[in-house]
């Protein structure tokens, strides 16, 4: 194996002045450069790195300057080993810094090759690919995971993750994506955490924590991006890729805690986004990649474009053209574009031109050499290709198991009247497996899994209930409906088959949803209805009067108000992944209690979009509890639909019972410097073991700006055994209650308070205190 060091460090050296060399001479020293991946860490190693990036720098051209800049997609041919001849030339002449879209042990040690070898001054690649929700090891859809309200498994899955990847020649992924979003209309939410800002700075820091670990450069995790800066989420009337305007309290409020949160937790990448935001967009702003990334708070990493990102400034009508939009993005603090070819074309005219400074472009390759000095990359480039650690790695046993047990714990549990779930085989003959989801193995891993086998190695409800119940449970099995947008629900074609299965059985399961192209970018709906006629069958069978079990899977907070009247037991499964089929037959069985939470509120129908749970409360609030104000008009509410939502946030039953006592606080006023205990008994009075997601939110009665009714301020999930009882504790302090004022100063404002804590955002014990000076 060669190391990229050896022969290029020593004609740099050569190259070197005296001083420079002797100085330098430390750096270069082939022996130091070859240490251990372990000694290499983010900080410790800074003044070796920057000296190191000095003298590299030095020694290139423009030209070579600004290929560190370009990404490039792979064209590849059928073996998956070669890329296209332009491409590989352009990486010898050292007019190319990273690749994306392919992986491969080999393809990237070939890719390497090239790079380090052939090029004149032998700078490794960096190697993106978008490891969202696992590699090949597809783990539950992102907002599934987020529903696990799991932290833990969360980073647990993502390393795996990484792992799997890095062993396949990435070293660099996409993810995560920390975009809130209030509107399932947007196809993206199934990309993300969900719509609260506190979950989704938590789940999105755990996930930079798994892909990157301890330590960038060792050879099984990845640099993390955070994703897409900032306000994505935010896509007018949730069309992707819409404008968004948002105000500045609640961009700050919002939009950019959770990238802040992956930023302190140590996240290698930023990534821009594509949308319009108040007028500029992302991509070009100088506000968001520069005063506010970098100048207020120092992030030291790489930023890339979006896809074409830097291309799209000019239908934007930001830019007037290609040349402008470079001068426009770089300027901003753009250090890579991704895919568009911009930087290549026009950067060198640009800085000729005197539009955009060589010290600009400087500063961004030290940042892409940085990267890769801190993914090891100029100790060993090959590190992240080890066609036998592939072997090895790959869905292996343990990542198989992990993959088993996050997909049960992202299943939130919608209704279950009557305790249909479980399902009890001894006294069940048989049932009926009906839907378009229930034997689909390319819907079971969603979007974004673009490693994962989609034909044969995911395990579909079908088959996991088969594996489960073998001989104990007859199924009979049909598709029975179809979620295409283009089949009418008059279509009735499979209907016939589907209703003679559940005649022949005693209790119906349903798989409904929406299928992997359904969400995910690009994906936006005007409607959250089960698309195609899967509604209708649902209604037809109905009629047989037999018990219904929905499970369904999707991406997104459907509209389930038929099925919420209707059926007797609701499980919404996401897309539970690679081993989804076992996971729901555990679940379904009882072998596992569901435990999970939504992350993201259910609305009735989307007439009540955006619709969340730490809303204002409004001038004119409405309590539907109070048959008074049932009669009064002017209320904020609708006349033809309640504001409530069909499922609340922190929604999840279990086939257990959790029981919540008192709520008792330490004391009914907090002091500034002060903390605050809020101590609450829960015990679980069932007979299965299960786990329960407590949730603590607060609300600011009065302040300088107003304040939102509830906020999470902090949740632990538990495990509690048959008949156990627990006193579970939270600590408060004035910082956790500090908010955007109207000053929008950062800090906690004096005055009375509310703390809840319960099983869900809408079942919380209330106590009050106060925040004094
Ligand atoms: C476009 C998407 O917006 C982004 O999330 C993704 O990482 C890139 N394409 C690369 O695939």
């Amino acid at each position: 194996m060669k190391r990229y060091t050896l022969s290029f460090l020593v004609s740099c050296a050569m190259a070197l002045p005296l001083a420079m060399a002797s100085d330098a001479g430390q750096i270069l020293n082939p022996i130091k450069a070859a240490s251990p991946a372990s000694e290499l860490h983010w900080q410790d190693d800074k003044a070796q790195m920057d000296a190191f990036v000095d003298v590299l720098i030095g020694r290139m051209t423009l030209a070579e300057k600004i290929g560190q800049l370009d990404l490039q997609v792979g064209q590849f041919a059928a073996d998956g080993v070669a890329i296209s001849n332009h491409h590989q030339e352009r990486i010898r002449e050292g007019k190319i810094g990273a690749v994306s879209n392919h992986y491969g042990a080999k393809w990237s040690q070939t890719l390497q090759r090239i790079a380090v070898e052939e090029s004149r001054l032998g700078i490794p690649l960096l190697i993106g690919y978008d490891v969202v929700h696992g590699f090949k090891t597809i783990f539950p859809q992102s907002i599934g995971e987020a529903a696990s309200w799991d932290l833990a498994m969360i980073e647990a899955a993502a390393a795996v993750a990484a792992r799997e990847a890095a062993a396949e020649g990435v070293n660099w992924t996409f993810a995560p994506m920390a975009d809130i979003t209030r509107d399932p209309r947007w196809g993206r939410v199934s990309e993300g955490a969900g719509e609260d800002v506190y979950l989704v700075s938590k789940i999105s820091a755990a996930r930079v924590k798994g892909f990157q670990g301890a330590d960038l450069a060792s050879n099984d995790t990845l640099m993390a991006t955070a994703k897409h800066f900032a306000g994505y989420g935010l896509a007018q009337a949730g069309r992707d890729y819409h404008s968004v305007d948002v105000s500045e309290r609640e961009l700050w409020s919002t939009q950019l805690p959770p990238f802040k949160a992956m930023l302190d937790a140590g996240v290698g990448a930023f990534m821009t986004a594509f949308h319009d935001l108040n007028g500029v967009p992302a991509t070009g702003s100088q506000r968001l990649l520069t005063d506010i990334l970098r100048q207020q708070w120092g992030f030291e990493g790489l930023v890339i474009s979006d896809y074409t990102a830097i291309n799209e400034l000019v239908p934007h009508g930001y830019a007037r053209d290609e040349a402008h939009a470079t001068e426009l993005a770089l300027n901003a603090g753009v250090d890579m574009d991704m895919v568009g070819q911009l930087y290549s074309r026009h950067l060198a005219t640009l800085v000729e031109q005197g539009r955009v400074s060589e010290a600009k472009i400087d500063a961004s390759v030290r940042r892409v050499l940085e990267m890769k000095w801190r993914l090891g990359l100029f100790e060993d480039p090959y590190r992240y290709s080890d066609p036998q650690r592939a072997e090895t790695e790959v869905l292996s046993e343990y990542n198989l198991a992990l993959a088993r047990e996050a997909a049960r714990k992202s299943f939130v549990l919608l209704k279950n009247d009557n305790q249909t779930l479980p399902l009890q085989a001894d006294k069940l003959g048989a049932i009926a497996l009906i839907g378009p989801l229930a034997d689909s193995k390319r819907d079971m891993v969603g979007n974004w899994a673009g490693a994962g086998d989609r034909r044969h190695r995911p395990v579909t409800l079908k088959e996991g209930l088969e594996a489960r119940f073998g001989d104990e449970l007859t199924i009979h099995y049909a598709r029975g409906a179809s979620n295409k947008h283009d089949v009418p629900p008059s279509n009735r074609q499979g209907f016939q088959a589907a209703i003679e299965a559940a005649k022949r059985s005693d209790l119906i399961v349903l798989a409904m949803g929406e299928h992997d192209r359904q969400t995910g970018e690009a994906s936006s709906r005007v409607s959250l209805s089960l698309p195609g006629n899967q509604l209708a069958l649902m209604e037809e069978l109905k009629q047989l009067g037999k018990p219904m079990v929905l499970v369904v899977m999707s991406g997104r907070p459907n509209d389930l108000q038929w099925a919420d009247q209707h059926v007797d037991a609701i499980l919404h499964a996401w897309y539970p992944g690679t081993m989804g089929g076992h996971a729901l037959a555990d679940v379904l069985s009882g072998d596992h209690v569901p435990s999970g939470k939504l992350p993201m509120t259910f609305p009735r129908s989307v007439g009540q979009v955006p619709i969340y749970y730490n809303m204002k409360n409004t001038g004119r609030p409405y309590d539907a509890t109070n048959p008074k104000q049932r009669q009064e008009h002017y209320k904020s509410r609708y006349d033809d639909a309640p504001n409530t939502p069909l499922y609340a946030f922190g929604h999840g039953l279990s086939y257990t019972r959790f029981d919540y006592g008192e709520l008792q606080l330490s004391s009914d006023t907090l002091s500034m410097d002060g903390a605050l205990t809020a101590q609450i008994r829960v015990t679980n009075s069932g007979d299965y073991a299960a786990e329960e997601v407590v949730q603590l939110y607060t609300r600011q009665r009065v302040g300088s700006a107003t304040r939102p009714v509830k906020e999470l301020k902090g949740f632990q999930k538990l495990h509690f055994g048959p008949g156990e009882s627990k006193v579970v504790s939270f600590t408060l302090t004035a910082a956790d209650l500090a908010f955007y004022r109207a000053d929008m100063q950062w800090g906690a404002e004096p005055g009375r308070f509310e703390l809840f804590i319960g099983t869900a955002s809408d079942q919380l014990r209330s106590a009050r205190f106060t925040l004094v000076d």
